[in-house]
């Protein structure tokens, strides 16, 4: 997508061939940075940090980042090693395991001097199929706007609530949730995002709001309690969230508070859709609330805001007495029967599992 009208993914291999260039996403929205991997540590605090996070690039880091560290040394013991220190970086999306399998299967049965080269050829492939797969999301999303604008016979906008950033940021391009929201924005469709500011990190207000932004797409901010009360006003059309890690059955694990605005549509009967590539999904669990491991990140980053002050200069402010604690929950699971459709790069099917079964009978 683009940042000031110039094509960018958010990862990308650096014209030196070896190492890899990122969008630095802690400096967004006040400074745009590009930062340089060259080490397999530097990929996995980059992983860990949220230089690069969402659940396709953290998966396109991780690739890389086993690439990095196998330059000087492609042997089967340190494929395992590095393996654990990319895994271990964040335990929730599903994503970064599924990119390392698919790296230890190929890597594994080739000859030593052939592993680096066939590591890079992989982790583009796994790169440019991303794009890919995001792009059919979007094209499938699109018809569920195109529907609801013909319903409201073409007046006004179609209203779309997301939480957190499941846009291009998130992913190598397109984005999931914003996929078909760039889509339908690209066909004239007129679309207006309520975007949740997704405390602590704030995903929404300095990821969300800034890539569409650049893209010019109408958006608002509201704090993350707004949701129900616009729902209850009939001023969400639908809800389009992304997701970390969908079970087997459907059940949907993405960013702390989906699950209350699940809730808040199926009360007001607003349809509530999740995009997600196939990589995300678990195909070994099934109970999403039981068995998936929900990510506890520092609490610093609830005790603390951060922003630009009136001279643009980035500082911390303490929001939290020092004597109280906080606990920082950094996913939460919605069940399937809140989730209006499953969108995949295969069409849209309902959350459940015969509904996945039938997409992706493979
Ligand atoms: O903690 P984050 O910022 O990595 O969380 C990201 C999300 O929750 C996204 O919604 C999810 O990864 C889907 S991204 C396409």
């Amino acid at each position: 997508m683009k940042v000031d009208g110039e094509n960018y993914r958010s990862i990308w291999l650096s014209e030196d061939g070896w190492s890899v260039d990122i969008i630095d996403q802690t400096k967004l929205p006040h400074e745009f940075v590009i930062a340089k991997l060259t080490t397999v540590e530097e990929a996995a605090d980059a992983i860990s940090a949220m230089l690069v996070r969402g659940a396709p690039l953290i998966g396109a880091t991780a690739a890389y980042g086993l690439c990095l560290g196998l330059r000087e040394d492609a042997s089967d013991e340190r494929i395992e090693i590095l393996s654990d220190l990319l895994i271990e970086t964040r335990p929730t999306a599903v994503n970064l395991r599924w990119a390392i399998r698919d790296m230890q299967e190929l890597l594994k049965p080739l000859p030593l001097a052939e592993r680096v080269a066939a590591a890079y050829e992989n982790a583009a492939r796994i790169c440019d199929e991303d794009v890919a797969i995001n792009s059919s999301i979007g094209d499938h999303g699109l018809k569920i706007i195109e529907d609801i604008w013909q319903l409201k016979m073409q007046k006004g906008v179609v209203n779309i609530l997301t939480h957190c950033n499941a846009g291009w940021l998130a992913t190598v391009d397109w984005g999931t949730a914003l996929s078909p929201i760039y889509k339908a924005h690209n066909k004239g469709i007129p679309v207006h995002v309520w975007v949740d500011e997704t405390r602590p990190r704030n995903q929404g207000a300095h990821l969300t709001a800034w890539e569409l932004g650049m893209h010019g797409v109408e958006h608002t901010l509201i704090v993350d309690n707004a949701g129900g009360h616009l729902m209850q006003h009939g001023q969400v059309d639908l809800c389009i969230t992304g997701t970390d890690r969908t079970t087997a059955s459907g059940d949907v694990c993405n960013k702390i508070g989906t699950y209350l605005k699940a809730l808040a549509a199926k009360d007001n009967n607003v349809p509530f859709y999740v995009a997600l590539p196939s990589p995300t999904i678990d195909w070994e669990i099934d109970d999403g609330v039981a068995d998936i491991p929900i990510e506890i990140r520092n609490s610093r980053e609830i005790d603390f805001v951060s922003g630009s002050d009136p001279t643009g200069k980035v500082v911390e402010v303490r929001i939290l007495p020092a004597s109280s604690s906080s606990k920082n929950y950094a996913f939460d699971v919605t069940p399937a029967h809140l989730v209006t459709g499953l969108i995949t790069e295969r069409g849209v099917c309902s959350a459940s599992k015969k509904g996945l079964a039938n997409l992706f009978r493979n």
